[in-house]
């Protein structure tokens, strides 16, 4: 395991592959209200992260795509015009772009790749939708190739969906495209508009890393999404224009409970009031109430561990422990969950302590060291200063 910084990239390149490469980087994610809500048409509020994926690349005159992580210290190749499958490893991720780029009509190049990220994998914080959303970047620029970057975000979530096979949304690919400095963004996931929300100076978000990532989340995910459909399908026989739960409200889910098994009920009733959430959250954020904001960051976590069951006790105690810290408005489990990332909203005057309070209580109850940071919002993919 590969220890450096991101600045070791172009040198490694280098070395490797005996040319100059060009540089392109694209973050990865915090969301802080609207969790599985995406798959389901509905609200999200995500910020780019400053922690991101960088890809040094440099075109080919044939067609072989030969890629070196320097984290993982693995190398792998492929050739573009030979047909590929899934080889349930990191690999998947780029030789899912490729195939889908080709898919969407672009005419790609080979090229030499070397990748770097300061994202661990399975930290719950879109390592995973950076190293797509990179690579693709990198490889249109190489080939000459434009596409705008709501396609790229779907090509990318496509590459997920398809070649890796989970079935995730469309939120980290997107943020990953279109992040903006100094704020989040709430995504309307059906019609696919974007607001940002500026983070007011008054707060901060903070990360905290459980550092534990628990190997059923891929498949629980997939079967969370297939509840959902479920739903939709026994909703949508008693109501008319339902094609999603964004379309039902909770005053609709109570009424037809009878029509739903306890379990069902369960989780629409997650992804229904979560997408009144993210919606209350916006309004409270633009009037500066903070307290509000928290108290439904709250109620979401409360919501994803009882009803959506996508929490586990490393994140319940991390998310316990830091509502407890001064200056905390509010705290909740990040992403799609059994593991991975807890996000705070804290008082800017509290954040800096708070990593002093957090990480050692966490720690002890644990054994288990967090990594424990303040994000300032990032912008989206683009080319890379290293
Ligand atoms: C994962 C998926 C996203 C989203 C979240 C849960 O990160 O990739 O599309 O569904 O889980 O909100």
């Amino acid at each position: 395991m590969h220890t450096g910084a991101a600045s070791d990239l172009p040198q490694a390149f280098k070395h490797r592959f005996g040319r100059e490469p060009e540089l392109f980087r694209a973050p990865g994610r915090v969301n802080l209200i609207g969790e599985h809500t995406d798959y389901n048409d509905g609200f999200v509020l995500p910020a780019a992260l400053d922690l991101a994926t960088f890809v040094a690349i440099a075109p080919r005159a044939d067609s072989v795509i030969r890629v070196h992580s320097l984290n993982l210290e693995a190398a792998f190749e492929f050739d573009l015009n030979t047909p590929q499958r899934p080889a349930h490893d990191w690999s998947d991720y780029i030789r899912g772009v490729a195939v889908e780029l080709m898919n969407s009509g672009y005419r790609l190049r080979g090229a030499d790749v070397s990748v770097f990220s300061t994202l661990a994998m399975g930290s719950g914080l879109s390592a995973s939708a950076a190293l797509e959303v990179a690579f693709g970047y990198a490889l249109l620029s190489v080939s000459g190739e434009t596409i705008d970057r709501l396609k790229l975000a779907q090509i990318c979530q496509r590459a997920e969906n398809q070649f890796v096979g989970m079935r995730c949304g469309i939120m980290d690919q997107f943020i990953s495209c279109h992040g903006v400095e100094g704020a989040a963004l709430l995504l309307d996931c059906r019609s696919l508009d974007a607001r940002p929300i500026p983070i007011d100076p008054a707060i901060r978000i903070v990360v905290c890393n459980t550092m534990v990532h628990h190997e059923l989340a891929s498949s629980e995910f997939n079967q969370r999404r297939r509840d959902c459909e479920d739903a939709v399908a026994r909703l949508a026989a008693k109501l008319t224009g339902v094609s999603a739960l964004r379309d039902v409200s909770l005053l609709q889910l109570d009424e037809h409970r009878a029509s739903l098994p306890e379990l069902i009920h369960k989780r629409a009733r997650h992804v229904v009031s979560e997408n009144a959430r993210v919606l209350d959250a916006v309004a409270a954020l633009e009037a500066r109430d903070f307290a509000a904001v928290g108290a439904l960051m709250n109620a979401s976590h409360e919501s994803l561990r009882d009803d959506y069951n996508v929490s586990c006790p490393e994140l319940d105690l991390m998310v316990e422990l830091s509502r407890r810290a001064p200056g905390v408005y509010g705290a909740r489990m990040t992403g799609g969950g059994f593991g991975g990332c807890a996000v705070s909203l804290v008082a800017a005057e509290a954040a800096e302590g708070f990593a002093a309070i957090v990480g050692p209580a966490y720690e002890e109850a644990t054994g288990l060291s967090p990594m424990i940071f303040s994000c300032y919002p990032g912008a989206g993919a683009g080319p890379a200063h290293l």
